[in-house]
């Protein structure tokens, strides 16, 4: 049977971003498994209708990028209890039928969602509002489990860097978990 594809969306732009490290991290788990890659969306510019048609080319990258994918894997950072601006600028781009109409990319793809914070909410409060919003555009959610990392510099080696301890066995059993969900939901 072929590998999965599944796409990883960082809903942080930062250079050291806990949640970039959260998904390598799973990515290396699921290399045997699934064609895993991360998003790059940095260039995607700020959603204005006056530019939807044609979108830009950054957009229309993006667009193809979770066109091909059979599964999309958020990790949120949480900003003041809510997820990033930059992926609701993101998914605002990706909701629109950019390319044909009454054609929408992100509906019925599976999704699943981590996320760590250096906070004791761990991105949980973020994650529910992602989980309303991809839900409202029909994305297919796998709720259980999903993961919640809290206090991230209590994970961190020496040089600052994610070093999974006790979150590791987490990891592991939400990605087993989603390369299942998707095998199973996938178009
Ligand atoms: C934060 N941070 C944060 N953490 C948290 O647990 N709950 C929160 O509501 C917030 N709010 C918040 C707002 C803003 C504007 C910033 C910049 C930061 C801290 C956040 O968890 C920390 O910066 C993470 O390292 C961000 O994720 P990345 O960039 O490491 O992936």
């Amino acid at each position: 049977m072929e590998k999965p594809t599944i796409l990883a969306i960082v809903g942080s732009l930062r250079t050291g971003s806990y949640n970039r490290q959260l998904a390598i991290e799973a990515g290396r788990i699921i290399a045997d498994q699934a064609e895993f890659q991360l998003l790059d969306f940095h260039d995607v510019p700020l959603f204005n209708e006056d530019l939807e048609h044609p979108a830009p080319g950054a957009v229309q990258r993006v667009y193809e990028a979770v066109y091909a994918a059979d599964g999309i894997w958020f990790f949120t950072p949480e900003y003041n209890h809510f997820f990033s601006g930059v992926l609701k600028n993101l998914i605002d781009w990706l909701s629109r039928p950019i390319k044909e109409k009454g054609f929408y990319v992100l509906s019925g793809k599976p999704a699943a969602i981590s996320g760590i914070s250096t906070g004791s909410s761990g991105t949980m409060i973020a994650q529910d509002h992602l989980v309303t919003l991809i839900s409202y555009i029909n994305m297919n959610v796998m709720n259980k489990p999903r993961l919640v990392i809290a206090n991230a510099l209590e994970q961190t080696d020496s040089q600052g860097r994610l070093a999974l301890t006790s979150s590791a066995p987490f990891l592991e059993r939400q990605a087993k978990a989603y390369v299942q969900f998707v095998i199973e939901n996938k178009a």
